[in-house]
C-alpha cells in the first residue's frame, strides 16, 4: 500500500472508520475514497457495483457495520441479520469481481460461540455461535469470515480478515458511543463535575468474575493499517491486548484516571455475569504486531482528548 494508492474505507462515519482514516490521512495517505452512508448504501448492490467499477480503489478496509449494545442486538435481530450480511457480501464481491489488490474486513471477537475455550484460538472462530441474544451478529460476522476467504486468491485478489476485540475510544466527540468504557468515563466525569458522591454504574453483580480484554482505538487503526500491509493468509487475526481486567477493575482504572472520589454502586440485585472471552494473542504476536497502550494508557489518552473535546466546545473540564 503506497502514499498515493487508492483506497476505500467503508464505513468512514463509524467508530473505527472514522479513527482509521484519521490516522491514514495524518500518515500522508493522499488517495483515500469516502462515501457517506446516504451517498453509497451499501445495502443497494447495483450502487456498490457501480461505485467499485467507476472508482476501481486499490485497497478496501471494510469497517462498515449495523451494531449496538446488547439491547440492541435482541431487540433488532432481523435488521442485524439482514444489514450486516447483504452489506458486506455487496462490498466483497463487487471488490474482488472489480480487481482489489486487497481487501481487510474488520470481523469480530463475537464469532466464538459460547462454547469456545478461552483463550480464543483463531483456527476456532467458527466452531460455533455465540449464544445471549448475540445470535444474529455472530451469525452475520462469520459468513463474513466465510466470505473473505472463499474469495481470497480469486484472481491473485487478497481478501484478509481481524477479530477486534472490544474497541474503546473515538477520534469523533459527536458520535461517540455508549459501549462500557465510554460510558463509564462520562457518568465518573459529570459526576465529579457535580460533586456527586455516589454513583451507581451498569455492572452486576460484584464485576469481578467478568473478565474482558479492551482495545483502545489507535491501537486498532494501527492493526489494520499493520495487517493490510503484512498480512496475507486467510486465517483471521485476533487484534486484542494480552492484558484482561474484571469489569470491577476497569471500573477502578477509569475512576482513578478520571480523579472521581466518589462510591461506586454496582447493580448488585442483578446476577453475577461470569464471562470470560479471551482471545488468544499469540498469532497476532506472531505476525509482529502489539498494541502500544497499556489499558491504563489508553484510558488516560481517550480521557485527555475527552476533556480537550469539551474544552474547544466551552464546556468546563475541571
Ligand atoms: N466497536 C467495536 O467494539 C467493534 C469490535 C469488533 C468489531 N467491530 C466491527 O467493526 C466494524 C465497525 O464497527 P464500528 O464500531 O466502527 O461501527 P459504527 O460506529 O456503528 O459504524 C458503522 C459504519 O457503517 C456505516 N453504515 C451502516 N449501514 C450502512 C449502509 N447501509 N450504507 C453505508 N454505510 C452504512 C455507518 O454509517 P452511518 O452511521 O451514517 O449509518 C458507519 O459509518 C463493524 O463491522 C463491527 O462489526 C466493532
Amino acid at each position: 500500500m503506497n502514499k498515493d494508492s487508492r483506497i476505500y474505507i467503508a464505513g468512514h462515519t463509524g467508530q473505527i472508520g472514522y479513527g482509521l482514516a484519521k490516522k491514514l490521512q495524518s500518515d500522508g495517505y493522499e488517495n483515500i475514497i469516502l462515501r457517506t452512508h446516504d451517498s453509497l448504501d451499501l445495502l443497494n448492490q447495483k450502487s456498490v457495483w457501480d461505485f467499485f467499477k467507476k472508482e476501481k480503489p486499490e485497497y478496501v478496509f471494510y469497517c462498515a457495520g449495523v451494531l449496538g449494545s446488547i439491547d440492541y442486538f435482541v431487540h433488532e435481530r432481523t435488521a442485524v441479520i439482514y444489514n450486516n450480511l447483504i452489506m458486506q457480501a455487496n462490498v466483497i464481491h463487487s471488490a474482488v469481481k472489480n480487481n482489489v489488490k486487497k481487501l481487510l474486513y474488520v470481523g469480530s471477537g463475537s464469532v466464538y460461540g459460547s462454547h469456545a475455550s478461552p483463550p480464543f484460538q483463531e483456527t476456532a472462530a467458527i466452531d460455533s455461535i455465540q449464544q445471549g441474544g448475540m445470535e444474529a451478529y455472530s451469525v452475520a460476522k462469520i459468513v463474513g469470515l466465510e466470505l473473505c476467504k472463499q474469495y481470497h486468491g480469486i484472481d491473485g485478489r487478497k481478501c484478509i480478515s481481524v477479530l477486534p476485540t472490544h474497541v474503546y475510544g473515538t477520534k469523533n466527540i459527536s458520535r461517540i458511543k455508549n459501549t462500557l468504557v465510554e460510558e463509564i468515563l462520562q457518568k465518573m466525569h459529570q459526576a465529579k463535575q457535580e460533586g456527586v458522591k455516589e454513583l451507581d454504574l451498569d455492572i452486576w453483580g460484584t464485576g469481578k468474575k467478568c473478565i474482558r480484554q479492551f482495545i483502545y482505538l489507535d491501537d486498532l487503526v494501527d492493526a489494520l493499517i499493520y495487517m493490510m500491509v503484512n498480512y496475507d493468509e486467510n486465517l483471521p487475526v485476533n487484534i486484542a491486548p494480552k492484558e484482561a481486567v474484571s469489569l470491577d477493575e476497569l471500573a477502578h482504572i477509569i475512576q482513578e484516571v478520571v480523579g472521581y472520589t466518589g462510591t461506586l454502586h454496582y447493580q448488585t440485585d442483578k446476577p453475577e455475569k461470569a464471562d470470560d472471552r479471551l482471545m488468544s494473542v499469540t498469532y497476532m504476536q506472531k505476525q509482529g504486531w502489539n498494541p502500544r497502550y497499556t489499558l491504563r494508557e489508553g484510558i488516560q489518552s481517550f480521557y485527555t482528548w475527552y476533556l480537550d473535546e469539551l474544552q474547544k466546545k466551552g464546556k468546563q473540564v475541571s
